[in-house]
């Protein structure tokens, strides 16, 4: 069966709550006036816009989702949100591991993992990044830091109900720079076969590319066999952007 695509708009920490409504807004009008979307949309807002968008995306096809997650539940943690906090704000999904997080915060892939199983917990979709520097895409390493992400990553019981896999090359983010569709292939193709090594129903987990896509590129990305979806940033943030991705689905 083939497997329907997602695509994912990650916001990171752009915009004020006006900004947020009025994209979300401009989104599902877009998108309804197309038609039936040819996948699955989600977007995930800053933290502080959450309740905002749930409102303005209720009703509509499209998705929120978190852009992280504490692996906690509660307690002493400043600063930090928890995966049932997302819930109750309206999420469905949530991101782990972006490559920002990882860097920013030196979350590795046991922090990663934690925060995934707290999201399964909640019974919410996590969304798990991985993906190389340019250091190591140069040194020939990609495969191996891939899987390597991956394996150490991926919770117990992860399967195509509750996880995704974002494959985002670290120098392809916000540079728009994208790796060749071979080369894309290549690492989606890699991260099917572990993933049906490691999980009940490897074959039909999604998973996203992201780093750089944007209307020109998104069609011949979202043609490769494994490729299931984006996860789109900066294009995100503009309504006719994030929708023509969307309709390169179909
Ligand atoms: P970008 O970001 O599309 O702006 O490169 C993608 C991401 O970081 O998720």
């Amino acid at each position: 069966m083939a497997i329907r695509p997602l695509i994912a708009g990650n916001w990171k920490m752009n915009g004020l709550r006006a900004d947020a409504i009025a994209l979300a807004g401009g989104i599902v009008k877009n998108i309804e006036d197309g038609g039936a979307a040819p996948c699955d949309m989600l977007v995930c807002p800053p933290f502080p816009h959450l309740q905002a968008v749930s409102g303005a995306l209720a009703g509509s096809a499209v998705a929120v989702g978190g852009q992280d997650c504490h692996n906690a539940d509660a307690g002493a943690h400043t600063g930090d949100v928890s995966a049932v906090m997302l819930q109750d704000a309206g999420c469905s999904c949530c991101i782990v591991g972006h490559s920002e997080r990882r860097a920013d915060h030196d979350e590795d892939d046991a922090v990663v993992r934690a925060k995934a199983t707290a999201v399964h917990q909640e019974g919410l979709i996590a969304i798990i990044c991985v993906g190389e520097t340019l250091a190591q895409r140069d040194a020939g390493t990609t495969l191996q830091i891939v899987e390597t992400q991956l394996r150490g990553s991926l919770p117990e019981g992860a399967e195509a109900e509750n996880t995704v896999i974002a494959y985002e090359p670290v120098w392809a983010i916000g540079t728009g720079r994208t790796p060749s569709l071979e080369q894309v292939g290549e690492v989606h193709d890699h991260i099917r076969s572990v993933l049906a090594g490691i999980t009940e129903n490897g074959e039909a987990v999604r998973i996203l590319y992201g780093g750089s896509m944007n209307p020109g590129n998104a069609r011949d990305i979202l043609a490769l066999a494994n490729v299931n979806g984006g996860l789109v940033g900066g294009a995100s943030l503009k309504i006719d952007d994030f929708c023509a991705i969307v309709r390169s689905c179909g």
